[in-house]
């Protein structure tokens, strides 16, 4: 169904980088041609978006909402949209797939040249908000803007899931989840016998750690700062732990001898470019492998010594994990029904809208691994 009226619902609008989220009645405009209105049904807090909303590089993108990583129901589509139709359940795309351009086209990416991520805050389509308090625009984020009871999405920007799924839980595959996956076995191609180092116990590096142990890896070593974090790591598979606070040597060290000289894969789950380079170093000569996720908080800048690459390392990144995520998602929600994989163990919170800032504390201090905030 087509829908030319617009919603006023709440929405939790940063209104400066920092600031606690504030509940707001806001309106939400209808979907332009080839977008669709979505309710929000779960949405979790990510790192990347506290990372950007402690950001003070886009004062200009304020007020805002935040939020990427949900799952909704269609509420209307708009001209041109025959993909969707109300009452569909989807996730939201942080990045897109456009299915057309070189890229989607290629087989070996999923960077979308046309619905790729969206920094500026406003949609692809036509560069403006859906989002209006007061007469005055409201930005978007990774053109998702979940943390509201309705969002408008570019129909590349949503995925249609097997309804029989609990929106509550596959909402953590819209990026956290799967991006550990992904990188595991899409980008590394973890096999089997193989040694893992995974930097940063959060929902994405215990994401790598459970693909790693499903590959059958014979070591996953995890590296955190947060001895909280070892118990879960556990249950995601992780064999061994190391909390470089109570190393007097430096970790790449230690790895390099547990591992006889460096393990097959390393990943950088944390965003801090300087364990992107620990993460190089603590990986073998010949074929050692490191797959960074994290996004940086502040200097995004790598320095390693190219001795590191000569001896034959090879250093790579993924968003997403990889996956061609119009193609691929609706797999892994299929995975989760079959119990092939895992996604309960990461929900260690629950709250309602009202309570969002309460996530972002728990995920500041270091409490959740992924908080589900229920609209
Ligand atoms: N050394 C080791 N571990 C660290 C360090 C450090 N210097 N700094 C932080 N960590 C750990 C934290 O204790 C935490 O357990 O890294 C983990 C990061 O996990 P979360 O904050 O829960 O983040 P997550 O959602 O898993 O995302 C990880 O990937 O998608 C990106 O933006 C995201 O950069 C972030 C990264
Ligand atoms: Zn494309």
């Amino acid at each position: 169904m087509s829908s030319t009226a617009i919603i006023t619902c709440k929405a939790a609008v940063a209104w400066g980088a920092g600031e606690a989220l504030v509940i707001e009645e806001v309106e939400v405009d209808p979907p332009k041609p080839m977008e669709i209105r979505v309710k929000v049904i779960s949405t979790a807090l990510c790192r990347s978006d506290i990372t950007q909303w402690e950001s003070k590089a886009f004062p200009h993108l304020y007020p805002r909402i935040f939020g990427h990583e949900a799952s909704g129901i269609v509420e209307s589509v708009g001209e041109g949209v025959e993909e969707f139709k109300e009452g569909d359940h989807v996730l939201t795309l942080f990045i897109g797939e456009c299915m057309k351009c070189k890229h989607c086209t290629s087989g070996k990416s999923n960077m979308c040249q046309v619905l790729g991520l969206e920094r500026t805050g406003v949609m692809h389509s036509d560069k403006t908000t859906r989002f209006s308090l007061r007469g005055k625009p409201i930005y978007h984020y990774c053109a998702v803007s979940s943390f509201s009871e309705y969002t408008v999405v570019h129909s590349g920007c949503a995925v249609k899931i097997n309804p029989a799924a609990p929106l509550e839980k596959i909402c953590l595959l819209s990026c956290g989840v799967a991006a550990g996956l992904g990188a595991a076995w899409r980008v590394a191609d973890i096999s089997k016998g193989s040694t893992v180092v995974i930097f940063g116990l959060g929902t994405v590096g215990l994401s790598v750690a459970q693909g790693a142990k499903l590959r059958g890896a014979s070591q996953i070593i995890g590296v955190d700062i947060n001895p909280e974090k070892f118990e879960k790591g556990k249950a995601f598979g992780v064999t061994k732990f190391i909390n470089p606070n109570d190393c007097n040597e430096p970790v790449q060290q230690i790895i390099k001898r547990i591992t006889d000289g460096g393990a097959d894969y390393t990943f950088e789950c944390i965003g801090d470019p300087g364990m992107i380079t620990t993460a190089l170093q603590s990986c073998c000569d010949g074929w050692g492998l490191t797959v960074t996720l994290g996004v940086p908080k502040l200097k995004p800048e790598i320095v390693a010594h190219c001795a590191l690459l000569l001896s034959g390392r090879t250093l790579t990144g993924s968003m997403l994990g990889g996956w061609k995520p119009k193609s691929d998602l609706p797999k892994l929600v299929d995975m989760y029904l079959n119990k092939e994989i895992q996604i309960d163990e990461y929900v260690t919170h629950d709250l309602p809208f009202t309570e969002i800032n309460k996530a972002f504390d728990l995920m500041r201090e270091g409490k959740s691994l992924r908080c589900v905030i229920h609209m």
